[in-house]
């Protein structure tokens, strides 16, 4: 799927972006049994048959043990890999030198220095969540496709992988926090090109209003909390950006009503920063907040990063490359990413019949699984039904390192590896 940057990840949930997510094949796991509620276990490490980085065993994260066993199952309720499992952990949000990290320290000192400290801080919560906090809590429609297998990662049937920060929103209110910000690694099964990653990184912001602040300025409490909403945001992409045209868009979230996306002229094009919007009642009534109004809002880190750092692929973000992570300075956002070498993709085609469970998020994960970050993207590059009702697919896979040049002995394997699993976990016959 080769999709512009302004449709990229962060808005999961948007209707006016249904493009990107909504508007998806449905295909998903239906049938299978609820069981193995999400336990805890000891730390050790462990060091992969496959030679390649170890994957530890279990972790602990926000105060909350992890063991690999609990995440990786093999069972129907489960569809995380290895793959992810080793991404967990890895907060690069919290690496003072890493894009990422640098990016949100500097969103921090936007609202540091414009609301004198006055926004709680959080970029260590557990990113494992329950199935209520990732969706209930924040009013995702019960068939919302974001709920399917074929999008989120489920650990069992009542446990995700967060796949948005939003997720965090009602347990912080219910502890009392009226100002917060949200950092963290948010998880999605997705396609494979240069700006969409299984892994990536966002921040949740929200404020809440009592009565009395509103009051006196003669609005209702929605048109003033929208109103805050937009100063603050323009304000922060002033910060981020330097003088850029901005426009308001009209937008969908079933946790904001109004909803809008901010988009900014940038390198001649309109580019979507972040979805925001005043958050619903229903919400803040659940959570303890009678009578207030609160505006939230949440932005993608990689697609802004990429954008002011010019890092051309998002794969770069989880390099151990030094040629890579030197580059960049605690503190300072003015970074140009200089790309320290090019070495050329190589393209490799399958075809097959699909079958009726088929997706391409399924045919990424095997491939993602075979290939790591070696795979930049998966094409479909044909498709077509023949008189018998077979639809046919063939996919165009891009393997290329950042780091070195590949061998051919050394992509045919790989080549050879993901068509025997596309065949054996997909069951799709190969052509
Ligand atoms: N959670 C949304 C997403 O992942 C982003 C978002 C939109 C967060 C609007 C918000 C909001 O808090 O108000 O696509």
């Amino acid at each position: 799927m080769t999709m512009a940057m302004s449709i990229a990840q962060f808005t999961f949930f948007s209707r006016a972006t249904s493009s990107s997510f909504l508007n998806r094949t449905n295909a998903r796991f239906n049938r299978f049994t609820f069981s193995t509620p999400f336990s805890t276990a000891d730390a050790t490490c462990t060091r992969k048959k496959n030679g390649r980085l170890p994957v530890l065993s279990a972790l602990e994260l926000g105060g909350v043990k992890i063991a690999r066993d609990d995440v990786v199952r093999d069972d129907p309720t489960n569809n995380v890999p290895d793959s992810i499992f080793s991404k967990l952990g890895m907060q690069l949000h919290k690496r003072n030198q890493h894009p990422i990290g640098i990016l949100k320290n500097a969103i921090y000192e936007y609202f540091d220095a414009n609301y004198s400290n006055k926004f709680d801080k959080f970029d260590d919560l557990c990113p494992l969540v329950s199935v209520k906090q990732n969706f209930d809590d924040v009013l995702v429609p019960a068939d919302h496709i974001s709920r399917s297998y074929n999008d989120t990662y489920y650990v069992d049937s009542q446990t995700v992988l967060r796949c948005h920060t939003s997720a965090h929103q009602a347990e912080l209110l219910r502890d009392g926090h009226t100002h917060f910000l949200v950092t963290g690694d948010v998880y999605r099964r997705d396609s494979i090109d240069s700006t969409h990653y299984p892994v990536f990184h966002q921040m949740e912001g929200f404020r809440v209003f009592s009565p009395k602040e509103w009051e006196a300025s003669g609005l209702d409490g929605t048109s003033y909390a929208a109103d805050d909403l937009k100063k603050c945001l323009e304000g922060l992409a002033r910060h981020l950006f330097g003088a850029v045209e901005m426009r308001w868009i009209d937008a969908y979230f079933p946790f904001t009503n109004p909803s809008f996306e901010l988009e900014i002229y940038f390198q001649e094009k309109w580019m979507e920063v972040l979805g925001c919007g005043v958050t619903e009642q229903e919400i803040l009534r659940n959570n303890g907040q009678l009578d207030s109004v609160a505006w939230a809002f949440g932005l993608g880190l990689e697609r802004l990063a990429m954008v002011l750092f010019d890092i051309p692929d998002i794969r770069l973000f989880w390099s151990n490359d030094e040629r890579f992570t030197s580059q960049f300075t605690k503190g300072k956002m003015g970074i140009k990413f200089k790309p320290f070498s090019k070495f050329p993709p190589c393209f490799k085609d399958m075809s097959f019949w699909i079958n009726e469970s088929f997706t391409e998020n399924n045919l990424c994960e095997v491939v993602r699984g075979v290939a790591g970050d070696l795979a930049e993207e998966v094409q479909l590059i044909d498709n077509f039904t023949n008189k018998k009702g077979m639809t046919s697919h063939c996919y165009r896979i891009a393997y290329r390192s950042m780091e070195r040049s590949l061998t051919d002995e050394e992509i045919n394997e790989l080549q050879r590896k993901v068509r025997e699993q596309v065949e054996t976990k997909l069951n799709v016959e190969l052509r």
